[in-house]
C-alpha cells in the first residue's frame, strides 16, 4: 500500500479563504477581529513564529497587534499588559508566546488571560471546558489534526486511536478531541513499555513527542491513518517529523507530511478560533 498525502497547505488555504469571507462578513457589522500578541525577550524561532501568526491576519483580513518586550520585563508589567489587552474592546483574543524567560511564571501569565480571549486554549478554563465538552477554545495543533481527518471525510466513531505524547498543548487534548468524536482512545507516553503493542493495533495514530523516528513502518497497521505533530531536524539540517515518513508511508492509508501536514494548520485554527471569538459578539 501507498499512502496518500494529508495536504496541510490545500487545506490551510481553503479554510483561510473561509476566515476571510466570515471577517468580511463581521466587517459588516462593524467588527474586526482582533489578536493580540505579547513576545518577551529575543527568541530567534519565538519571532519567526509571532511574525508568521501576525502575517497570517493581516492575509486574512484579521487586525493583528505585536507587542514585543525586553527579555528584562518583569511578570507584574506583562500581567498588567494582559489585563489591559483583556479589556480592550478591539481584541478578540490574545498569545502569549511561549517560552517566556524563566523569571515570569508562564502559568500565572496564561490564567490571567481572559477565557473568552484565550486562542490559545491553554488557559485551565478552556481544557477544562474541553474536558466536559463545553463550548470554549480548543488548543490550535489538536483541533488542526481533527480537520485534517474531517477533510478526508473519516469518522474516528469506532476506531481505536493512539496517541503519542502525553503534553497539555497536544497529547492531552488531541486525547479529548478524539474521544468526543467517538473513538477509543490510547495514549502512550516515554513510560509506556511497549509502543508498538499498541500502535499496531491503531486506526489512527497522532505522533507528538518531538523525537524523530519514533514511529517506524513495523509499527503501523496497513491503511492506518497517521498524523505527524513533530518538528525536528534531520542530520542535514532538513525539517522532519517524528514519524518515518518514506517507511510509514509504505503501509499507511493516509500519512500528513512534515513540512506541510501540521504545521500550517496550527496557524490557520488559531485564525479560526480569534475569528469565532469576535462572531461570539453578534451571536
Ligand atoms: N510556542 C510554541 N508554540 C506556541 C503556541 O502555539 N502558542 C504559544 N502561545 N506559544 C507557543
Amino acid at each position: 500500500m501507498s499512502a496518500r498525502a494529508i495536504d496541510g497547505n490545500a487545506l490551510s488555504r481553503h479554510l483561510r479563504h473561509e476566515v476571510s469571507q466570515r471577517a468580511a462578513t463581521l466587517r459588516e457589522h462593524g467588527i474586526t477581529p482582533g489578536l493580540a500578541v505579547i513576545l518577551v525577550g529575543e527568541n530567534p524561532a519565538s519571532q519567526v513564529y509571532v511574525r508568521n501568526k501576525v502575517k497570517a491576519c493581516h492575509d486574512s483580513g484579521l487586525h493583528s497587534v505585536l507587542e514585543h518586550y525586553p527579555a528584562a520585563m518583569t511578570e507584574a508589567e506583562l500581567l498588567a499588559r494582559v489585563q489591559a489587552l483583556n479589556a480592550d474592546p478591539a481584541i478578540h483574543g490574545i498569545l502569549v508566546q511561549l517560552p517566556l524567560p524563566p523569571h515570569i511564571d508562564a502559568h500565572r501569565v496564561i490564567e490571567t488571560i481572559a477565557p473568552h480571549k484565550d486562542v490559545d486554549g491553554f488557559h485551565v478554563a478552556s481544557a477544562g471546558a474541553l474536558m466536559v465538552g463545553q463550548p470554549g477554545f480548543k488548543p490550535c495543533t489538536p483541533y488542526g489534526c481533527m480537520k485534517m481527518l474531517e477533510s478526508i471525510g473519516y469518522d474516528p466513531k469506532g476506531k481505536h486511536a493512539v496517541v503519542i505524547g502525553r503534553s497539555n498543548i497536544v497529547g492531552k487534548p488531541m486525547a479529548m478531541l478524539l474521544l468526543q468524536a467517538n473513538a477509543t482512545v490510547t495514549v502512550c507516553h516515554s513510560a509506556t513499555p511497549d509502543l508498538a503493542l499498541h500502535t499496531r493495533q491503531a486506526d489512527i495514530v497522532v505522533a507528538a513527542v518531538g523525537k524523530r523516528n519514533v514511529l517506524t513502518a513495523d509499527m503501523v497497521k496497513p491503511g492506518a491513518v497517521v498524523i505527524d505533530v513533530g518538528m525536528n531536524r534531520d542530520d542535514h539540517g532538513k525539517l522532519c517529523g517524528d514519524v518515518d515518513y518514506a517507511g510509514v508511508a509504505k503501509v499507511a492509508g493516509w500519512i500528513t507530511p512534515v513540512p506541510g501536514g501540521v504545521g500550517p494548520m496550527t496557524i490557520t485554527m488559531l485564525l479560526m478560533n480569534t475569528l469565532e471569538s469576535a462572531e461570539r459578539l453578534v451571536g
